[in-house]
């Protein structure tokens, strides 16, 4: 078992495109053993995506991410953070292949509606950032 923290963001939100994720992600399989709605500050949106600090895009990253609500959930299942990733799709959409969540709905590279962790070690820095142990209820 594995778990791995999604981020459903602001232009889903602001589409109100929750629950046809969160169907997504059901139907794959994955279980939601965790999820809150946050609206991030521009400063909790950097702390999170701290690792691309010194990327170009982070700034406005930042901004967006802080722009409007979010949900945020744990996900677990066998290789979640591996499943997950297939069903978001790549990073950029116009990559993303058909049936994945990013192809569906992504608006563009940094608008791209859902975020999933890429190893166990940022999942648990991830989850971490979100949910105490308590809220994690498998
Ligand atoms: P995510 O998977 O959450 O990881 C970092 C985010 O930065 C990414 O999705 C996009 O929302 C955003 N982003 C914006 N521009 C780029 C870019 N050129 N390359 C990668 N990610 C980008």
């Amino acid at each position: 078992m594995e778990r791995t923290l999604s981020i459903i963001k602001p232009d889903a939100t602001a589409r109100n495109l929750e629950g046809e994720i969160l169907s997504m992600i059901q139907a794959e399989g994955l279980r939601v053993v965790a999820m809150k709605r946050l609206y991030l500050t521009t400063e909790q949106a950097g702390g999170f995506y701290e690792v691309h600090k010194e990327r170009p895009f982070y700034g406005e990253l930042c901004a967006f991410m802080s722009s409007g609500p979010i949900v945020v959930s744990v996900l677990e299942g066998e290789d979640a953070i591996a499943r997950y990733r297939k069903l978001m799709g790549a990073t950029n959409p116009e990559q993303a292949e058909e049936g994945t969540v990013r192809k569906k709905y992504a608006q563009d590279i940094e608008r791209n509606s859902v975020h999933g962790s890429d190893a166990p070690e940022t999942a648990a820095f991830e989850i971490g950032y979100f949910f105490s142990q308590l809220e994690l209820v498998g």
